[in-house]
């Protein structure tokens, strides 16, 4: 009773401090035994914050910001972009795959760049001499999804306008200058009055001029500086209303990354001449985050891909992994990286562990690498392993954003055929160290040459096959619905706090039993 007083009376917090330990008391205590996801659990707090009001958002460098910490992989059951366009719509990012020609890569890229504008500084313009003719040529050609373009002289003038209601095959004969709303009846804007807030500015001018559905910005010298579509500007101004933010780049376009092969000349030195000039193609669509993505970080090879990159383009976010330990970050923050990807097998398709008996389980590698990544100012990602929402949660406590396959790969916009078996429905998803992976073009990935037949390589992942589970707005709003459950239970009103009040809990196998629904008869289907 005497002790029971005692104990009670200590502090508020009583016995809390003792049994649920911060990030560093806790991972030491644990030693020499490396944890993952269910092997702990989340102390909660005293909240004040409901689970709608958590903000979610994160940075992977001081450019790149997400409003939601989750980046599909770079993988080739995963990531195009159809998925990228998902994920940036919903406030997150993906990377694009390089199991395709580097043209085809960036051709991916400009899709999602393309997505919606806000104001279009280069829009593609048409001449007066050329003849309808030649403008159907070119928008067949280059697949355009749009027929109306703004006309301009040698000097870049703004001579009119080529409604496409007039690019039709029957004036194919005709020349645009002959056609066009010529310049004198085109109400134009002035880029000085754009400048600041072009959408808003558009807005005004759609609602001022009844019937117009393009704006064009014009400079003092009259020369054509950029063009906002209607459509455009309805679709941004309703997200502004939507409850989930898209991730946007300074011009209003979707964020995209992509992954970068280290790729090889045949007598095993980097292709430098070839990585930069693809790199260099990828800036010029303006895209946010490159992934130097192997399954090794902490090689010579992958340090030199960084420092290359990073010093002919010093103001790209470059994200470089994988690693699992802090000499590992600390490595790759000193050769340019802003962002590490930590995580060697824990994804669902991953055997690298059992092939090479390496890796560490992916919370305490998460914590280990944490140590450095502090020290050296950049962000952690934690790559693979995440099956839940709860998993998001703890990696979270331990990183910026996490980056999930296994999770994104049953989605309408992962790319892949949907196949049917005993009447039900399911998509492939493979390992980019999978046999058939490596040979569409990952082998440089896992330290191996795809063209060479003489040595057997050893796969380091699996083919299988993912239960269609929706679209990406269902999945990451069941997903993002978890994280902030999570941050409410712990009192978090944003990630930094997330991190700052982890206390941790092991979990025994009897605890991990207890975790999930038992002893019931579910009738339900439950979403993660
Ligand atoms: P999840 O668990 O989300 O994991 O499906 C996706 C992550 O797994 C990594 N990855 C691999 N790791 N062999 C591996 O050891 C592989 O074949 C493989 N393919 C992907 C990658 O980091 C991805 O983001």
């Amino acid at each position: 009773m005497a002790i029971m007083t005692k104990v009670a009376t200590s502090s508020a917090s009583g016995a809390d401090p003792e049994f649920y330990l911060p990030a560093d008391a806790f991972f030491r205590a644990s030693l020499p035994t490396a944890l993952t996801f269910d092997d702990v659990s989340l102390a909660t707090l005293y909240s004040d914050i409901l689970p709608k009001d958590a903000d979610t958002a994160t940075a992977l460098s001081d450019a790149l910001r997400l409003q939601i910490p989750v980046i599909s992989s770079d993988m080739d059951t995963v990531t195009e972009s159809r998925m990228a366009i998902a994920m940036a719509l919903n406030g997150g990012l993906g990377l694009i795959h390089y199991n395709m020609p580097a043209k085809e890569q960036v051709k991916e890229v400009a899709r999602v760049k393309r997505h919606i504008h806000g104001l279009i500084q280069d829009p593609i313009t048409v001449t007066p001499e050329q003849l309808i003719g030649d403008v159907l040529a070119m928008i067949e050609a280059k697949r355009f999804a749009f027929s109306t373009f703004p006309v301009v002289d040698a000097a870049g003038r703004l001579v009119g306008l080529l409604s496409g209601n007039v690019v039709k095959d029957r004036y194919k004969s005709k020349p645009v200058s002959v056609v066009m709303t010529p310049r004198a009846q085109l109400i134009t804007e002035k880029e000085s009055a754009v400048a600041k807030d072009p959408i808003k500015a558009a807005d005004q001018f759609f609602s001022a001029n009844v019937g117009l559905n393009k704006m064009l910005v014009v400079d003092p010298a009259g020369k054509l500086r950029g063009l906002v579509t209607i459509s455009d500007v309805e679709k941004i101004t309703g997200e502004a209303k939507s409850r989930r933010k898209p991730a946007r780049d300074s011009q209003f376009r979707l964020v995209v990354g992509a992954a970068l092969s280290p790729v090889r000349k045949p007598d095993g030195s980097l292709d430098r001449e070839t990585i930069l000039a693809h790199v260099g193609h990828l800036v010029d669509e303006h895209i946010d985050a490159i992934a130097v993505s192997t399954a090794h970080g902490h090689t010579a090879g992958v340090g030199d891909v960084v420092k290359l990159v990073r010093a002919a383009f010093p103001d790209l976010t470059l994200i470089a992994g994988n690693v699992t330990s802090a000499a590992g970050v600390s490595f790759l923050a000193d050769c340019g990286a802003n962002a590490v990807k930590v995580g060697q097998g824990p994804g669902s398709i991953c055997t690298t562990r059992i092939v090479a008996g390496v890796g560490i389980p992916q919370l305490t590698a998460l914590y280990v690498a944490g140590t450095a990544a502090r020290k050296k100012g950049v962000r952690l990602i934690a790559d693979g392993g995440i099956t839940k929402s709860g998993d998001i949660v703890k990696a979270l406590t331990l990183s910026d954003a996490v980056i999930c396959g296994g999770l994104l790969a049953g989605c309408r916009e992962a790319p892949g055929e949907i196949m049917e078996i005993s009447g039900k429905v399911y998509k492939q998803y493979r390992g980019m160290g999978s046999l058939s992976a490596m040979k569409a073009g990952s082998a440089a990935r896992y330290g191996h040459d795809k063209n060479d037949n003489a040595r057997k390589v050893a796969a380091e992942g699996i083919e299988a096959l993912k239960e269609v589970s929706g679209s990406v707005d269902e999945v990451l709003g069941t997903l993002i619905g978890g994280v902030q459950s999570g941050m409410g239970y712990l009192g978090a009103a944003n990630l930094a706090e997330l991190r700052a009040k982890a206390r941790y809990i092991h979990v025994s196998s009897a605890g991990q039993k207890e975790a999930a629904p038992h002893d019931v008869i579910e009738v339900s289907t439950r979403k993660n």
